[in-house]
């Protein structure tokens, strides 16, 4: 993959602006040398950061001051948070700048059932999140494969989609309210509680996604929804994306708004899963082309099961189904889940992997899966397609592994030539290059190409208004 790290300032930082940045924070979470290196890694191993210093702010007042000394002396900030991103955009690339490591802001502030909300600083763990609001009888339905290491505000930052956004929708549909530092350090005390709330325009939407461009988000007030009383889940095997399409709409159809997940699962990512993923099993007696994940959630303890057993009765008798296996409890739900999460990391030792997360149109999918797997296997004859994701929202993670023992490096090689052939087809379709990961560095230089130009002249308008001298994450999304 070639992509060109955008560096700011060749200059580094002198030492006594190192020693001003780190006053703020205390010399305790101010890191250098060999301290900075989990902050300077990223999941995939895609991308090898610098920075001069690594901070970890413990308060909004110290984020606003920070923020401040790198507008005065010019400092690129990099904000990061669980550091899980998969686009580079929490990675800094600058001798000379500041990672923001928001990590230590871990403090819910509030959750009230009754308002179904809750207040929690950008630092707070997804999974804790998600744990808080059950302990008072609530949902707060984000959810992904690292929700045990990213962060409500990375998540936030990169607009994350994840299982549940079926129903509940992306991060962004999430927030009532967000407090955020900008860049000059002034905070916008923006934690509001409103459902409704038309005076004027709404900023909220301006930081979300915007990958730490704009500003650092520090807090957010989150909803909440009622927590399950009856959780239900099937795995299927089913012959085509055909298949799966209809299996959606007949659900849909018969559950309603209960179908919370819907995620579509290529046969070569199971066969990675059954030789890589430790304990894993297959949930169906017999090998199937394609399978689907599918879960059923209610706040009604009863009939959910029945709703789902019949809909697939139904599914079966108008063969759109081969096979499926409903959990009979929850060690066998989460191992169902396990076998869906577990694809990203059982891609690893099969080699090379070039990765996509594009979308189309739901009603779409099978007739994209069908082009880009014929053109992927033109172009590098053994290749291997493992498309899976979030079939419900019509994103899909199109990977494409090596040929089996074929060269790492020489298949690598060719990533600009795979994302251009299957971008090229995603576009044919009306699609986004990035339904849920974001631009970060790994696709800033594809953007030109699929934005419309007034948008994009739009989005350099928003920088400049926000960060007039560049100095929020410089070179990554624009
Ligand atoms: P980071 O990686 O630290 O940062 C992500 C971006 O947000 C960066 O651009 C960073 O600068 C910015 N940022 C971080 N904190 C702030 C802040 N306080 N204010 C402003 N900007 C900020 N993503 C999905 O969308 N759906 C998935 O299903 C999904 N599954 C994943 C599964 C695995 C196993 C892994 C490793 C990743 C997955 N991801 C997924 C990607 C990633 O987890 C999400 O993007 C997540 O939201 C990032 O959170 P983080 O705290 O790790 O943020
Ligand atoms: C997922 O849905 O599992 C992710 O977004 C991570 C990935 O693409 O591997
Ligand atoms: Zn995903």
């Amino acid at each position: 993959m070639s992509f060109r790290p955008h560096i700011v300032s060749q200059s580094a930082l002198s030492p006594a602006a190192r020693e001003r940045f780190a006053k703020i924070v205390g010399e305790k979470y101010a890191l250098t040398g060999e301290a900075m290196q989990p902050f300077l890694r990223e999941p995939r191993d895609l991308y090898e950061g610098r920075a001069a210093l690594v901070l970890k702010p413990g308060t909004t007042a110290e984020v606003s001051q920070i923020l401040r000394l790198a507008q005065e002396t010019k400092t690129p900030v990099v904000p990061q948070g669980g550091n899980t991103g998969l686009v580079g955009g929490q990675i800094s690339f600058d001798g000379s700048a500041v990672v923001v490591s928001l990590v230590r802001m871990n403090k819910i502030r509030e959750v009230s059932a009754e308002g179904n909300y809750m207040v929690c600083e950008a630092g707070v763990v997804l999974q804790n999140a998600q744990e808080e609001a059950l302990r008072h009888d609530r949902l707060f339905p984000l959810s992904l494969g690292a929700e045990g290491t990213c962060t409500i505000g990375g998540n936030l930052g990169s607009n994350a989609g994840g299982t549940g956004a079926l129903a509940y929708g992306v991060a962004r549909d999430l927030v009532l309210g967000l407090e955020v530092v900008l860049a000059d350090g002034r905070i916008w005390h923006g934690l509001r509680k409103l459902k409704k709330d038309n005076t004027g325009y709404d900023l909220r939407h301006i930081f979300i996604g915007s990958e730490g461009t704009l500003g650092v988000i520090t807090a957010a007030v989150l909803k909440l929804f009622p927590a399950p009383r009856a959780v239900e889940a099937a795995f299927v095997g089913l012959k085509s994306p055909k298949d799966a399409l209809s299996l959606l709409n007949l659900l849909q159809s018969r559950a309603g708004s209960a179908l919370t997940s819907f995620e579509l699962i290529a046969r070569m990512a199971m066969e990675f899963n059954f030789l890589h993923l430790p304990g894993a099993r297959d949930p169906l007696g017999a090998p199937h082309r394609w399978y689907a994940l599918v879960e059923l959630t209610s706040p009604v303890e009863s009939g959910l099961r029945e709703t789902l057993e019949s809909a697939l009765e139904e599914a079966a008798e108008k063969n759109m189904v081969e096979d499926a296996a409903l959990a009979a409890n929850e060690a066998q739900r989460a191992a169902f889940w396990k076998l869906r999460t577990g694809i990203t990391e059982t891609q690893r030792p099969e080699g090379g992997s070039i990765k996509h997360d594009v979308s189309v149109p739901v009603a779409s999918v099978p007739a994209f899966l069908e082009e880009a797997d014929a053109a992927v296997i033109k172009l590098i004859p053994g290749a291997r397609p493992v498309p899976f994701g979030h079939m419900g929202d019509g994103n899909i993670h199109y990977n494409v592994s090596q040929p089996a023992g074929a060269d790492r490096a020489a298949f690598l090689a060719r990533w600009d030539e795979v994302n251009a052939l299957v971008h090229g087809i995603v576009a044919k379709f009306g699609g986004s290059i990035s339904a849920e990961h974001g631009i970060g560095v790994m696709k800033r230089d594809l953007l030109p190409e699929v934005k419309d130009p007034v948008e994009l002249d739009m989005m350099r308008a928003l920088k400049r208004t926000f960060d007039p001298n560049n100095i929020l994450n410089p070179g990554k999304v624009l």
